[in-house]
């Protein structure tokens, strides 16, 4: 067999356990970087590419999904492939397909018309949920307790745009509570810094969001998220808890793996959306709407490895529960080159 390829161009623990999988299992490989501008010729040489997304990295979002539909035409397995990356950190084509196939999504409206969107707010309910596309760990999620409010946000996205990056010194509850498990100064002051380098390349190269108004049904009253994350016959799953004094949990790091906060609805519709959209992975987003039904809020394939590891077990697709610990790396190897896990 051809050698593997693994793209790295930054430092990436997710990608290092692609790299620890292989050389455990004795799987030929090369590690990449897929930016190279020879990169198709470089792909023959190899039977498979795996790659990792940031949604802070701009070329990540911009142009790792052409060289993997290159690679994909070439005859290479590739992870992500172009159904389960086409709408990665976009939350209105979310909207769309989840739509298609009936998935359990929260209601979801967007425009690309201020005027059809100030006149909607002039019909809705409040609180709503605002939304940009893009982002990660809560940065772009607003909650719109008033119409006034709503249409603030409104006028702003029709108008100068949010940035989408996040700031230094946003969400510094989250960031103190890492901080704590630092053990030396030192290591303190390298962590702000490895982040200040990370947040400012975002802020240099996003694009700011505008031209369109995305909003959610708002889903009060939970205390958590659940997130299942199902990787071809396999579903892990963790809740998240909401940040102290704030409607948001992802990104708050409070995990917590009981499994009585996850009901099967929300691992048999998890599995449904995966086998009705041909993903080779897929993380899925829940909230308790109003009359106590779990309702997708977002998904994505890419996320962290370790809280996946930590699941005590996982379920199969007839929602029985098997023991044990997975890397979620080594399992997308099996369903990307294996054909199964
Ligand atoms: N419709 C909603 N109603 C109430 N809370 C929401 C809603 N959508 C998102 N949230 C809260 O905001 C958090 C982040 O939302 P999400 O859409 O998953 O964006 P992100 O990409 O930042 O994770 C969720 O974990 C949840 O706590
Ligand atoms: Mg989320």
């Amino acid at each position: 067999m051809k050698p593997v390829a693994i793209h790295k161009y930054y430092e990436d623990v997710w990608t290092d356990g692609w790299i620890t999988h292989c050389e455990e299992n004795s799987i030929p490989f090369e590690v990449i970087n897929g930016y190279r501008t020879d990169v198709v010729p470089n792909l023959r040489k190899f039977s498979a590419l795996f790659w990792n997304f940031n949604p802070w990295r701009y070329e990540d979002l911009l142009y790792a999904r052409h060289i993997l539909k290159t690679a994909e035409f070439m005859g290479l397995k590739v992870f992500p492939n172009e159904n389960t990356a086409w709408h990665y950190d976009d939350k209105i084509a979310q909207k769309y397909i989840l739509e298609a196939i009936g998935a359990p999504l929260a209601p979801t409206w967007v425009f690309y018309d201020r005027n059809e969107a100030l006149g909607w707010l002039g019909r809705a309910s409040f609180p709503l949920i605002g939304k940009l596309r893009r982002g990660a760990a809560s940065h772009n999620v607003f909650l719109l307790e008033s119409r006034s409010q709503a249409e603030a946000y409104c006028r702003k996205m029709f108008g100068r745009g949010i940035d989408p990056a996040p700031r230094l010194f946003s969400d510094m509850g989250v960031r103190m509570n890492k901080v704590k498990k630092l053990k030396s100064g030192k290591d303190v002051v390298k962590a702000f810094a490895k982040l200040a380098v990370k947040i400012s390349s975002a802020r240099h190269f996003s694009q700011v969001e505008r031209g369109y108004a995305l909003f959610q049904e708002f889903m009060p009253d939970n205390q958590h998220d659940v997130r299942i994350f199902v990787i071809g016959n396999k579903a892990f799953g963790f809740t998240r808890n909401m940040r102290k004094g704030d409607f948001r949990a992802s990104g708050s790091g409070s995990f917590d793996y009981s499994r009585d906060r996850m009901p099967d609805e929300t691992v048999r519709a998890a599995f449904e959306v995966s086998r009705k959209l041909g993903f080779q992975a897929m993380n899925y987003d829940f909230l308790r709407d109003q009359g106590g039904k779990h309702k997708l809020i977002e998904m994505s394939f890419g996320t962290f490895a370790k809280p996946t590891y930590d699941c005590p077990g996982y379920w199969d697709p007839r929602l029985k529960w098997h023991e044990g610990h997975h890397w979620p790396q080594a399992e997308i190897y099996k369903v990307v080159v294996e054909g199964g896990n």
